[in-house]
């Protein structure tokens, strides 16, 4: 799908101007701001209510703009890229001084990446630079996959968004540190580990999700974020036998992977589908859809500790607590 040209025009007339523009991007619908404009890129923390502390991704249309915005472009950067742009990765590399610092939350580095969506690629084509968007959501809620969350999460506070459909991959993207000394997932996503050590060698993970007292290098690991609203929890599926679809008369909402009909039925049941970009796809629309209907709580399936799961997991464990055992 992409845009009328003329739209895109507006779009990235309003991105010069200093204002703000919702776009679609492959992974979730981001909030775009010119990220060489201090005024601008505060107006994205404000339409959020993100703190300041965290830092936001600089989009950019292709490598050569990519490397306009870093101080440093290393061979693994240009490999990543070359093999995954536009795609779903983020390079976290030394960042160039016309990336401000509001972008970066006063670090030396900034997140880049060229994201893989027609009507995305028009917009920073057309606006030439590099576009600093978070994921188009009040801060900690459940990211946008179509125009119409981010009507729901922002409307009233951004001058234009443009519709490019449901996001296809429907998760955020994996954030790798190039910095360190060994490549580092800060926050997993569209791009496995695996196929980042096919192309690395060694690449170290942030073990699993920062605790509440660790200060996190990258904020997407406190470990209540991406969360719906209504309590939720999560569970393994050996533990199916103690959840319930209605607690003292309110129904429950769940996403669940094994057999329906091992559930009473009172409550909404989403059966999700058993294949992780599948899943990925489905999982924050179908969290909207359970959020906001009166539910007393949401119980999520935890899917199967295997690699190719590894970022689902991650957004469930960030959405939600562990099933209450008592
Ligand atoms: O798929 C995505 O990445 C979406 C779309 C819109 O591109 N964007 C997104 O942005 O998820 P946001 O702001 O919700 O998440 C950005 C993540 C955060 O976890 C942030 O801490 C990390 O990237 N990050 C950004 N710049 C960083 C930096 N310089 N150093 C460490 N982490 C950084
Ligand atoms: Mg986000």
């Amino acid at each position: 799908m992409s845009a009328r040209p003329e739209l895109i025009g507006r779009a990235a007339g309003i991105l010069r101007s200093g204002g703000l523009v919702a776009f679609p991007t492959e992974t979730v619908y981001g909030l775009g701001a010119d990220a060489t404009n201090p005024e601008a890129v505060r107006r994205i923390f404000a339409a959020k209510g993100r703190p300041p502390t965290n830092p936001l991704i600089a989009h950019v249309a292709d490598i050569e703009t990519a490397k306009r915005y870093a101080a440093e472009w290393s061979d693994a950067a240009q490999t990543l890229a070359a093999v995954w742009w536009p795609g779903p990765l983020t390079l976290v590399v030394r960042k160039a001084a016309a990336i401000v610092a509001e972008v970066t939350a006063g670090r030396d580095t900034v997140g880049l990446r060229v994201p893989n969506h027609p009507v995305a690629l028009e917009l920073l084509r057309a606006f030439g630079g590099a576009v600093a968007a978070p994921s188009a959501n009040r801060s900690n809620r459940v990211s946008p996959t179509t125009a119409e969350h981010v009507l729901q999460e922002l409307a009233g506070s951004v001058e234009l968004i443009l519709d490019g459909g449901p996001c296809s991959v429907g998760i955020e993207s994996t954030v790798l540190d190039l910095t360190a000394d060994v490549p580092t997932i800060l926050r997993p996503g569209g791009v496995s580990r695996g196929q980042l050590e096919a192309i690395l060698g060694r690449v170290n993970e942030r073990g699993g999700v920062a605790s509440a007292t660790t200060a996190a290098s990258s904020p997407g690991q406190h470990p209540v974020h991406y969360a719906p609203t209504t309590p939720a929890f999560r569970f393994e599926t050996w533990q199916r036998g103690l959840v319930r679809s209605e607690t003292e008369g309110r129904p429950n909402g769940m996403l669940v992977l094994s057999q329906l009909n091992e559930f009473d039925r009172y409550g909404p049941i989403i059966a999700m589908p058993n294949d992780p970009p599948q899943y990925q796809r489905r999982l924050y629309a179908a969290l909207r859809e359970l959020d906001g209907t009166g539910l007393r709580a949401i119980y999520i399936e935890v899917p199967p500790y295997r690699p190719e799961w590894a970022a689902v997991r991650d957004r469930i464990v960030r959405a939600t607590r562990p099933l209450p055992t008592s």
